[in-house]
């Protein structure tokens, strides 16, 4: 296989399980070292667990733990790659969760973590990136553009969901986030794209196609008629960190089988 990542060296936030690890492997096999972020010491076993995988496929990288929700955690976390590996030419922004509650009930915690996560730690990262490849600029032995950004967001940053308001807002944030810093700084040759997921069969939302009668209610949503996995965004992914999409900037990807066609509409309306 052509590795079309060979030498870079790619952060991928919250990678110790769900569409981060599926991400983080399809990255180490195009040619990227990786760096599987964690959040907290309890994800660490899944982390190595993920790294083991890509070493045995003769992938190359580190784990890291660091909550992306705090401001000396993140800096850190790019200050000790950049000293380990000389730079960072690719983030994907995917630390995220959700914290559901009717709106009414919802509390301020249930609020802030999600904020806090999906929002907060998008900007937090994207900065020290941005830092980095102003800093670095281009090297076109590695590629066309002075680093990539991928944030991964979802088909909620423009379907509302009721039950999520807190998890729907950070992904609008998200998109406003991308498409503000893919203007800002295009100009200097980095590209910031969105990636927006439909329903991947992961933890965060296994309750919804666990069993046989949900995965059915939730193929109602999908005109494609099948739920997503993990190396679906991984391919997404790749493309969007290769100079194969060297003319994208500013854009979200969504990866979603057809959610957002709303497809009540195809016998309604
Ligand atoms: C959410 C999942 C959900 C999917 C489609 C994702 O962003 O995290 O829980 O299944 O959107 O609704």
């Amino acid at each position: 296989m052509e590795k079309k990542l060979q030498g870079q060296i790619a952060i991928i936030t919250g990678a110790s399980s769900g569409i981060g690890a599926g991400v983080s492997k399809a990255l180490a096999a195009a040619g990227a070292t990786v760096v599987v972020n964690y959040p907290v010491e309890a994800a660490k076993a899944a982390a190595e667990a993920v790294m083991e995988e890509i070493k045995s496929s003769a992938g190359l990288g580190i784990t890291y733990q660091c909550d992306v929700s705090k401001e000396g955690e993140v800096q850190k976390m790019f200050a000790d790659v950049i000293a380990q590996f000389g730079t960072v030419d690719i983030l994907v922004n995917n630390a995220g969760l959700q914290r559901d509650s009717p709106f009414q009930d919802m509390t301020l915690e249930q609020w802030n973590t999600v904020l806090g996560v999906n929002l907060t730690g998008q900007f937090l990262c994207a900065r020290e990136a941005i830092r980095e490849f102003l800093k670095r600029g281009v090297v076109p032995e590695k590629s066309k553009a002075a680093g990539k950004i991928i944030c991964m967001s979802s088909v909620h940053e423009v379907i509302p969901w009721g039950g999520h308001a807190n998890y729907a807002t950070s992904k609008g944030g998200i998109m406003q986030l991308m498409k503000s810093i893919a203007q800002e700084f295009a100009p200097y040759k980095i590209r910031v794209n969105s990636i927006g997921p439909g329903a991947i069969k992961t933890p965060i939302n296994h309750t919804a196609w666990e069993t046989p009668a949900a995965e059915k209610k939730l193929l109602e949503l999908i005109p494609y008629n099948r739920v997503g996995v993990v190396e679906d965004i991984g391919a997404a992914a790749v493309w969007l960190a290769s100079d194969d999409s060297d003319y994208v900037t500013g854009i979200t990807l969504f990866v979603d089988g057809g959610m957002t066609l709303y497809p009540g509409f195809s016998t309604n309306g």
